[in-house]
């Protein structure tokens, strides 16, 4: 998967070993961790990998440039699946110059204790290469406070760090003419399409809370001429980059596309049958729709497809007079995401005295969404009387 162009090398690892990311996410494809080398009379190596591929990662390395120095590494964000190999480079190539910001360098030391031959660079400083020329621009809180981009002049190439990444390995070649997701049956027409879910897996659960600071660096990305974006998960894009980066700029401003996420936690099976016939009423009408048990399934998934949809309902019974708690931490999930602009609905079961759904169109509101119906609690079993899901799917 090396080659790039004539000047950037990809010597990026697939990681298929790791079942959950930040010890949060699962990963049923796998994550890449992408690192990259800008070849020419000095070489810059752009972010590492994971503490786990060292040996693959060094004999990637190894395999473009052979037994030539590589004269810096280029720090664009420092959570450790990008950075934590850094200082098994600085072992191998003693003399390498690390490239970072003000707020890289204490991280670089604290990490990995390394403080010396670090440049330091602001808004706008340039390295040259020979005929390649690097410049840096901030792009604080996407999602770390570190983070910033390199851009490639002569190549129009943006090494964005976590920006447009994806969870999912890749196969069948890195940019996205040919890239798959790997493990996945999908046929998908294009790599945008095969990875889009994954995408927006990953913003809405890492990336999520920062829409207004992604904003702010799409603005100020927006001034450079792109014809490649290098992030660190997932294929680098070529072909897909209106695509890829109107999704972003949608995702980021919390813009819904019309349909229903239902999310549901039941203990007994009343509020899953009340979940079931909500999709069910849906489905009769032709709204599109996604259904997730959070008891049984990790909630990455429900806040993957609560950022796809205008409309979010949730279900979950009264526990100890409060929100059951899979659905309460949910709702907590979506406040820390900063979440916006979505429609609300409730719904649960109780047996002496409700106040789920009550205490979810509280959080709703709080957080600013439209309240679609005063939401129905129901007590004891689910029957289509007691809670009515054809009335409440009318008003979606
Ligand atoms: C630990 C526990 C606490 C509960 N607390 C309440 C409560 O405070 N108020 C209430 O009306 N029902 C309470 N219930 C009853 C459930 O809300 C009721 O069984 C409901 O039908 C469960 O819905 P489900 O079948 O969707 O799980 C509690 C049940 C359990 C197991
Ligand atoms: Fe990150
Ligand atoms: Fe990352």
């Amino acid at each position: 998967m090396g080659n790039i162009s004539g000047k950037i090398r990809y010597v990026g690892v697939n990681d298929l070993e790791k079942v959950i990311f930040e010890g949060m996410w699962p990963l049923p494809f796998g994550v890449s961790y992408n690192s990259y080398l800008v070849i020419d009379e000095k070489i810059a190596l752009i972010d590492t990998a994971e503490a786990g591929f060292a040996a693959e990662y060094l004999e990637n390395i190894r395999k473009e440039i052979g037994d030539r120095k590589i004269d810096y590494l280029v720090v664009n964000h420092m959570e450790p699946d990008h950075s934590s190999l850094m200082a098994l480079i600085r072992e191998n190539y003693p003399d390498i110059r690390i490239i970072g910001n003000a707020k890289t360098v204490p991280m670089i030391k604290g990490y990995y204790g390394l403080a010396d031959n670090i440049q330091v660079v602001k808004e706008g400083d340039k390295i040259c290469l020979g005929s390649s020329t690097l410049a840096f621009y901030m792009a604080p809180m996407v999602h770390w406070p570190e983070t910033m981009v390199t851009y490639f002049e002569e190549e129009k190439t943006l090494f964005s760090g976590d920006a447009f990444g994806t969870f999912g390995g890749v196969a069948d070649g890195i940019t996205d003419s040919s890239a798959r997701l790997l493990g996945s049956t999908d046929s998908a027409a294009d790599s945008f399409s095969a990875f889009k879910d994954e995408m927006r897996r990953y913003y809405s659960n890492i990336v999520g809370k920062y829409g207004q600071t992604v904003q702010a660096a799409m603005k100020k990305l927006s001034g450079l001429e792109i014809a490649r974006i290098c992030s660190t998960h997932g294929p680098v894009w070529e072909k897909n980059i209106p695509e890829v980066m109107a999704y972003y700029d949608k995702l980021s401003r919390y813009e819904g596309e019309k349909g229903v996420c239902i999310v549901y936690a039941s203990m007994y099976g009343n509020t899953a049958k009340a979940a079931k016939a909500l999709a069910a009423e849906l489905e009769k009408r032709g709204v599109e729709y996604a259904i997730h048990n959070l008891c049984t399934e990790n909630v990455s998934y429900a806040y993957r497809d609560a950022f796809k949809y205008d409309t979010i309902a949730v279900g979950a019974p009264t526990y100890n007079n409060d929100i059951f708690p899979p659905a309460y931490n949910f709702m907590y999930g979506l406040s820390a995401r900063l979440m916006k602009n979505r429609r609300f609905a409730a719904f649960g079961s109780y047996t002496w005295a409700g106040a789920s759904v009550k205490l979810l169109n509280e959080m709703a509101s709080k957080l600013g969404f439209e309240l679609i119906s005063d939401g129905i609690s129901f007590p004891q079993a689910y029957s289509p009387e007691k809670c009515d899901m054809a009335a409440l799917a009318d008003r979606i």
